[in-house]
């Protein structure tokens, strides 16, 4: 438990995640999601999935939650949320675990939520192992 990557997230960081979930723009899958990222300042992010019409069109929580912390100045997230409902485990698609690389590192912890708490945290490069990223291109 004293691994950062797998401890509980904040009340805070849950409620927010609530939040955004209740915001999203989901009538046609009407599967709503919900995601907050933490900057390394401590702050919060939040974002929801907002669909098109045009259905490739839509985007996931986890990009509306990274564009608020890029358009807060921020470069690096610590840790991630991700809330929705049902059943089965609402973990990142893998285009937002590509996504969230850019801006975390590997050992930085991703909490599934549903809407009555936590269902597990894992650490990012669990969900994206062998990834790439900016290091391949740098080298
Ligand atoms: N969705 C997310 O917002 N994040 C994910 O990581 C998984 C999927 C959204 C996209 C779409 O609006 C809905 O969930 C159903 O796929």
């Amino acid at each position: 438990m004293d691994d950062p990557a797998h401890k509980a997230p904040s009340t805070d960081m849950l409620e927010l995640a609530c939040a955004a979930m209740a915001r999203a723009y989901a009538p046609y899958s009407r599967f709503p999601v919900g995601a907050v990222v933490r900057g390394e300042s401590g702050a919060l992010y939040a974002g929801c999935n907002v669909e098109n019409a045009a259905f490739p069109l839509g985007s996931c929580a986890e990009a509306s939650a990274i564009s608020a912390m890029i358009m807060a100045g921020e470069r690096r997230i610590t840790e991630v949320l991700v809330i929705g409902k049902g059943p089965a485990l609402v973990s990142p698609c893998g285009g937002c675990r590509q996504r969230l690389h850019e801006f975390a590192n590997d050992t930085r912890p991703v909490h599934m939520c549903d809407t009555d708490d936590l269902r597990c945290t894992v650490a990012l490069g669990e969900l994206l192992p062998l990834s790439f990223g900016s290091a391949n291109l740098s080298a």
